[in-house]
């Protein structure tokens, strides 16, 4: 079982992840608790790249996609394929659906560039996937309570609000796949709602 956790900043993802790997292993199971970018020693440099704020250049769109996906190859290969493979179950902090909503709706990036690498880099998707949304500014101010803002975090509302709109019209194309989770109840009653979607 492969589960990924999606959403724009400081909608509760963490959080809810932090529960549900509480309560896959009270039930006697292996959980394999990861996040993206990152999840392996390379994946977690390019992750740093990614989100530092610290560069002395823009970085190009593109190179953002290809990063990301330099780190979610890395990340597959390292975590993910071997620990489904032994049968235990992966949740994952954002996946290729973040790919979609932050690169393609909100940066710009056609759909085709993502397709072609989903298309020839992704081995495996997830089962489910629990889309976390709530109107972007209360997420913002969760993340801003939280600390420094990363170069994610520090983007405009528009940006934010394109995102979402990313997220939203995935959740309209697989449906089936991706559960919407209103983000504004209490993390408990997130929490709820998710067990009720795995069960
Ligand atoms: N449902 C919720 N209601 C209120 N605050 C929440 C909720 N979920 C998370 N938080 C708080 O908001 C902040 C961001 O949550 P976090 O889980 O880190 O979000 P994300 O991983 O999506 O960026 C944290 O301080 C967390 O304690
Ligand atoms: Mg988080």
């Amino acid at each position: 079982m492969f589960i990924s956790f999606e959403g724009t900043e400081g909608v509760g993802k963490t959080t809810l992840i932090r529960k549900m790997y509480d309560y896959l292993e009270q039930q006697g199971r292996q959980v394999v608790l990861t996040r993206e970018p990152g999840g392996t020693p390379m994946a977690e440099q390019i992750r740093s790249l990614l989100l530092s704020v610290n560069h002395e250049e823009s970085m190009a769109h593109d190179t953002e996609l290809l990063l990301m996906y330099a780190a979610r190859a890395q990340h597959l290969q390292q975590v993910i394929v071997p620990a489904l493979t032994a049968g235990k179950t992966v949740l994952c902090d954002r996946f290729t659906d973040a790919s979609f909503a932050y690169q393609c709706a909100g940066r710009g990036l056609s759909k085709e560039k993502l397709q072609l690498l989903n298309a020839n880099f992704v081995s495996h998707m997830p089962n489910i996937t629990f889309w976390l949304d709530a109107p972007t500014e209360l997420g913002m101010s969760r993340a801003r309570e939280r600390g420094a803002l990363d170069r994610f975090e520090q983007e405009k509302a528009t940006f934010f609000e394109k995102v979402r709109s990313g997220y939203q019209e995935l959740w309209g194309q697989q449906g089936k796949r991706i559960k919407r989770i209103d983000a504004t109840q209490t993390p408990d009653q997130v929490f709820e709602q998710a067990v009720a979607y795995l069960k």
